[in-house]
């Protein structure tokens, strides 16, 4: 396993060009992929060389950007229209993480209200990708922040459970749930992380685990059917997951398999966070059951590696996501404080 002594930024702007840590390889092989055009970025986000709600909506603004940059004409009214069926065409990407699509009409909306030269509105929207970028990665480290303010006070070293990798990888750097857990471990208040190995893709046990090893944070990978009995003997404290769009009444989506482990937090005790910046809430849907949810290839079930696992005959459902209702949230840590799941409207103004 390749081991790196720098922060980890799976997006880099670079000499004209995207670079993406490519997370498909991960752990086995650390390389970077050359994004040149936003088709490319298209792809890169569907077959997941960048995955994660905010990372995604990174990649897709400098898709956006990519793209606006190709675009050979003078005239604004051409520019812009030919910048929306960019948007169009990366909005086909991935349809759960709302970031993607926050992202998108952030950069379409600078297309559309600055005015001047066609070449002008091009190094505008660099500069926007580029904001959103950093503004993700200060995010992230006040969502670290806020969390250990709302973590258990007892033990005084905590074990805290995390589902798929809502880490470094999955944002600009530093992470969302693992921005809490990263944050613990700084103040001396983590004992040590549990990562669920997260079928089918195994973000946890390829990514999280690979996070974790590089920061020198103690891990346990366990299979996604241990949680339970793990809550059971009192090994863990805390429960911290990202979020990939959460609904106006406080209800989360997020990599499948979170909605099980809240409802056995629930029934074992221990405290559920969700912790998502403000671009995650989807203030237009009302509850999660308007929430999209991506359905994946089957043989991201009937295959590990080459390996077939399932005889031929059997029909496959791959749902890459669900949804924890709001009620089995015990806060959602934003970077703007940790709220009660119920009073989330209350960040509808900030988030304008
Ligand atoms: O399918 P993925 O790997 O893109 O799913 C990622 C997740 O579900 C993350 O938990 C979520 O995007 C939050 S990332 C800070």
């Amino acid at each position: 396993m390749k081991s790196l002594s720098k922060p980890i930024y799976p997006v880099i702007w670079q000499d004209n060009k995207v670079l993406l840590i490519d997370q498909t390889v991960l752990p086995n092989q650390y390389e970077m992929v050359e994004i040149s055009s936003y088709e490319d970025m298209a792809k890169a986000i569907k077959t997941m060389i960048v995955r994660g709600a905010p990372a995604i909506g990174v990649a897709a603004a400098y898709g956006m950007y990519l793209g606006a940059r190709d675009i050979k004409t003078d005239q604004k009214d051409k520019f812009v229209e030919k910048i929306g069926i960019i948007a169009q065409e990366l909005r086909q990407t991935r349809p759960t993480a709302v970031n993607l699509f926050w992202a998108i009409s952030r950069m379409l909306k600078t297309a559309q209200e600055t005015t001047g030269t066609v070449a002008e509105i091009q190094a505008t929207l660099l500069k926007t990708a580029q904001k959103i970028q950093a503004d993700d990665l200060q995010t992230c480290q006040e969502i670290g922040e806020n969390g250990l303010a709302v973590l258990p006070t007892e033990p005084q070293k905590l074990t805290i459970l995390t589902h798929c990798n809502a880490g470094a990888l999955a944002t600009a750097g530093y992470g969302t749930a693992l921005g809490v857990i990263r944050s613990a471990w700084t103040a001396g208040r983590l004992e040590r992380v549990y990562a669920d190995e997260t079928r089918p893709r195994l973000q946890g046990a390829k990514l999280t685990a690979w996070e974790c090893v590089q920061e020198g944070i103690p891990v346990t990978v366990i299979s996604d059917n241990m949680a339970a009995h793990c809550m059971k003997q009192g090994l863990i404290h805390g429960v911290v997951v990202g979020a990939d769009r959460i609904a106006a009444n406080g209800d989360a989506a997020n990599k499948i398999g979170t909605y099980g482990l809240a409802v056995i937090s629930q029934m074992h005790n221990v405290p559920f966070f969700v912790a998502a910046p403000l671009s995650t809430i989807d203030f237009a849907l009302e509850n999660g059951e308007q929430i999209p949810i991506e359905e994946r290839h089957p043989s991201e079930i009937y295959k590990v590696g080459e390996t077939r696992l399932c005889p031929d005959g059997v029909d496959y459902y791959n749902p890459a996501f669900d949804v924890t209702p709001a009620n089995l949230i015990k806060a959602i840590i934003t970077e703007k404080g940790a709220i009660k799941p119920d009073d989330i409207l209350t960040l509808r103004e900030v988030n304008n």
